[in-house]
């Protein structure tokens, strides 16, 4: 389904590219998608659960190699940007001024991994994620970038390697420390199943979504959001010193904060003097715990129990985390006043963004009007919704 689903847009970004570029011969088209977690939020940097799954929606780039070293790229999203013209051997990383941050960080990291390029390329990129929505734009193109490079260049690796190239990238070439989920979720992406990730591990199971009388509805605050600017090294750094203080009372040596059970950090988290950092430590522990658990009722059908999990970890992340705020407060509270919704609860970084709530298929319209007439009301601006199809990983059209 995928292929014939996307014709369209290619079709048309291939004309766009020829107007940029002055023709499109020789082009060659890729995708590759975004993401949604349904549960699992700030466990990946504490080596912990996630259970996210790719979307069939994502970011398109018609391609092709040049004889010289220039790197040009143009966004269909950002016409205003213009062409982002570079040398592809003097890439140096910035932090995030632009888009084009992201994708100049793969070729930047896969120079720094040995696999250096030489021939430049013409690129123009389209997405139609909404961008800085918590669905991850940033890991899109990440993925798509390592991806056409290694279809073009004839790189040969993975898509566990091209999730770990990217979390590299963004790490060192944009400055934002986040973990590997958005990566793994969208190089590893399968059609209909979620991603059911043990971070510390990196063994990953797909889970069959089957959602029975329900779907999944995103519901956008429209409120923009990106971790460059946000709070979320400081949670991350937040999280390093509650590890290091149980480490110290105990004498073990954990890698990460889920390693602990619930019980294991209720005896041990009193050595934490800290109310702010016990309580962020306390999000990890307990939201990796809620994971491990909507996996098992996710696989048995019991959309109940998942939905209550779902919006606990929504609580955990407002009173606890702190990540969420008025919009995406409003957006859950508003979903949880519906008939018909078994759970609700902010998706992604936070601070922003989307939620993700899971509907029953008959309300589904009334839970978009009266979601979006209450959001509306309280925040004084549209939200936006979308049902969610899930896809698959990095493809050439
Ligand atoms: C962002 C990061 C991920 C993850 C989530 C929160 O999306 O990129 O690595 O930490 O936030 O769960």
């Amino acid at each position: 389904m995928d292929i014939s689903f996307h014709d369209a847009i290619k079709e048309r970004l291939i004309k766009e590219f020829a107007g940029i570029f002055g023709d499109s011969k020789g082009v060659s088209v890729f995708f590759a998608p975004g993401r949604v977690n349904l549960i699992g939020e700030h466990t990946d940097y504490n080596g912990g659960h996630v259970l996210p799954c790719a979307l069939t929606i994502g970011t398109y780039a018609v391609v092709r190699i040049r004889e010289d070293d220039l790197l040009n790229m143009y966004s269909v999203n950002f016409p205003d940007d213009g062409i982002t013209t570079g040398k592809i051997g003097e890439l140096v990383p910035r932090g995030v001024s632009n888009w084009s941050a992201y994708p100049k960080g793969m070729i930047y990291t896969f120079a720094k991994e040995g696999m250096s390029i030489e021939k430049g390329l013409d690129m123009l990129v389209y997405g139609n994620i909404p961008n800085g929505s918590g669905l991850s734009s940033s890991a899109s193109i990440e993925m798509l970038m390592g991806h056409i490079l290694r279809e073009m260049y004839g790189f040969e690796f993975d898509n566990v390697k091209l999730a770990l190239l990217g979390q590299k990238s963004e790490n060192e070439f944009n400055g934002v420390k986040c973990g590997i989920m958005d990566q793994f979720a969208i190089s590893m992406g399968k059609d209909s199943s979620a991603i059911f990730l043990n971070t510390n591990t990196m063994e990953y199971e797909y889970v069959p979504v089957d959602t029975g009388d329900a779907v999944l509805i995103i519901a956008c605050t429209n409120k923009k959001r990106g971790l460059g600017d946000s709070k979320y090294n400081e949670r991350r750094s937040e999280c390093e010193q509650a590890l290091e203080l149980i480490n110290k009372e105990t004498g073990r040596s954990l890698n990460g904060l889920c390693e602990l059970s619930v019980e294991e950090f209720d005896s041990v988290s009193d050595c934490i003097k800290d109310a702010v950092i016990k309580k962020r430590a306390k999000h990890a522990v307990y939201e990796d715990a809620r994971t491990v658990s909507a996996v098992r009722m996710l696989a048995s059908g019991d959309l109940k129990g998942f939905g209550e999990l779902m919006t606990s970890s929504h609580i955990s992340l407002k009173d606890d985390y702190e990540v969420t705020g008025d919009e995406l407060d409003t957006i859950v509270e508003e979903a949880l006043k519906c008939d018909g919704v078994y759970g609700a609860r902010m998706t992604g970084a936070g601070f922003g963004g989307c939620s993700v709530n899971l509907v029953k298929k008959s309300y589904a319209d009334d839970f978009i009007k009266n979601v979006g007439a209450g959001y509306k009301s309280k925040i004084g601006y549209d939200a936006s919704f979308y049902i969610v199809n899930i896809g698959n990983g990095p493809m050439n059209l």
